[in-house]
């Protein structure tokens, strides 16, 4: 069995290395992969967004699979075009892929449905939406690019001006390109954020272990937003009534909301869930697995992926087991001193054995290269440092004791990844 895996980061290494477990025992390639991924797959020099170049090199190389994991090349229709070429693929159609990469139809998706999200508004006119802020006076106010903007294009305005500056520098200067020519305005809620990752064949829906991902740079939330600097699993403010309500009144309705709007999704669906006094919220769905999520998830993951993969394949999730691991996992991210604004790169990563690997833990490799046998620094996010323990203090403990030894020049990491679900 031959799998393709698309994409670069920490998520596409604990996929990778997950993969690696199957029964099937599978020949892992991955395009274009990493310094630390290239001791795990074999890495292939096509770019993650190059649709055409992927389905050549699939059909030459006889791949039965291909796992497209980030959200640019699902919105762009990679499973699309491989799916017409006859491979089998992991991850949902470009028209499914739309309820992450429009923030605009998924927000009318869940008005349509019923199913709870922030109150909001629409604007394609900028000044029709400084007017409504000024109307509304209610702070802060959340205001979110409509398209794909790195995880970067939500801006949480504390009053008037910040509101008016965002919605300037979205809608008039663009600095998420055209993804900024339609915003959603909408209402601030609050709780604590919990994200669920779920297999969804189309029908079925099967949650995997929930975690947290701490999203700003620094410690206690502050600093700038990220793309992540940590997670945990399970998430203790999920609990099972919380669950029970999430299934009910959210991760079903959208899979049938999906179908009626002819967008059946398959795939992993990501629900990005703020626990509200009034219960849980969709913040934000992703068409994808998340990073640093995927990290901890994969780590607790006991079911074999690919059988998981057939399955949803052949839309008959509902009779295959999804099964985690007891206990719980934690991911510490290494990022380079700068991040998320610029940074240095090349620098030589020490305390990594020659696999880029840690004894008794997993190294998931964000943003390295390998050259003459060193690891070095290639990115902003540069390793996520994940254990598994019989609690979250031992795999936090574990994380932690691995983060001391391994280092390159100034280096940074969170030191509070966890530290909330200790504060209930
Ligand atoms: P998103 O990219 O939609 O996940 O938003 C990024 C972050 O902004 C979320 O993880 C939340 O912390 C915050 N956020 C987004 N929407 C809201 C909202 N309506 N109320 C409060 N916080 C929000
Ligand atoms: N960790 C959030 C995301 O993957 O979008």
């Amino acid at each position: 069995m031959k799998i393709l895996v698309i994409g670069s980061g920490g998520r596409e290494h604990a996929i990778i290395r997950k993969l690696k477990e199957s029964k099937y025992n599978p020949e892992i390639f991955c395009a274009p992969g990493n310094g630390g991924i290239a001791a795990d797959a074999i890495c292939v020099a096509i770019n993650a967004m190059d649709v055409e170049g992927v389905v050549k090199y699939a059909k030459e190389e006889a791949m039965d699979w291909v796992f497209v994991t980030p959200d640019d090349p699902l919105a762009a229709g990679m499973v699309d075009a491989l799916n017409e070429a006859g491979i089998k693929t992991f991850g949902p159609k470009k028209l499914a892929a739309e309820i992450e990469s429009s923030k605009v139809f998924s927000k009318n998706m869940m008005k349509q449905f019923g199913i709870p999200t922030a109150s909001y508004e629409v604007f394609t006119d900028p000044i029709k939406a400084m007017e409504y802020v000024e109307k509304n006076n209610e702070f802060p106010i959340v205001i979110k690019a409509d398209g794909l903007a790195l995880g970067k294009g939500v801006i949480i305005a504390k009053d008037l001006q910040e509101a008016k500056d965002g919605i300037h520098e979205i809608m008039e200067d663009k600095v998420f390109g055209a993804s900024g020519n339609q915003i959603v305005v909408e209402e601030f809620l609050t709780g604590p954020e919990v994200s669920v990752l779920a297999f969804v064949d189309g029908e079925t829906v099967k949650p995997m272990v929930s975690s947290m991902d701490h999203k700003r740079a620094l410690d206690n939330d502050e600093g700038l937003n990220t793309g992540g600097m940590g997670t945990i699993a399970p998430n203790p403010f999920y609990t099972a009534e919380v669950a029970q309500q999430c299934m009910d009144r959210i991760f079903l309705p959208t899979v049938k909301a999906m179908n009626e709007l002819n967008r059946t999704f398959t795939g992993c669906l990501y629900f990005g869930l703020m626990i509200t006094p009034k219960g849980p919220y969709v913040i934000e769905y992703n068409c994808r697995f998340g990073d640093p999520e995927t990290q901890v998830v994969m780590e607790l993951l006991e079911s074999d992926l690919v059988d998981i993969m057939e399955a949803i394949w052949n839309k008959d999730l509902a009779n295959c087991e999804v099964k985690f691991h007891d206990g719980a996992a934690a991911c510490v991210i290494i990022a380079s001193g700068g991040y998320p604004k610029s940074y240095k790169k090349g620098c030589e990563i020490s305390g990594l054995n020659a696999d880029g690997q840690y004894e008794g833990i997993s190294v998931y490799h964000a943003g390295t290269k390998l050259e003459n046998g060193k690891y070095l620094t290639s990115g902003g996010r540069v390793l996520g440092v994940t254990a598994r323990g019989a609690n979250l203090r031992e795999a936090l403990d574990k994380s932690y004791a691995a983060v001391k030894n391994i280092t390159f020049e100034n280096a940074f990491n969170r030191s509070d990844i966890g530290a909330k679900c200790f504060k209930k």
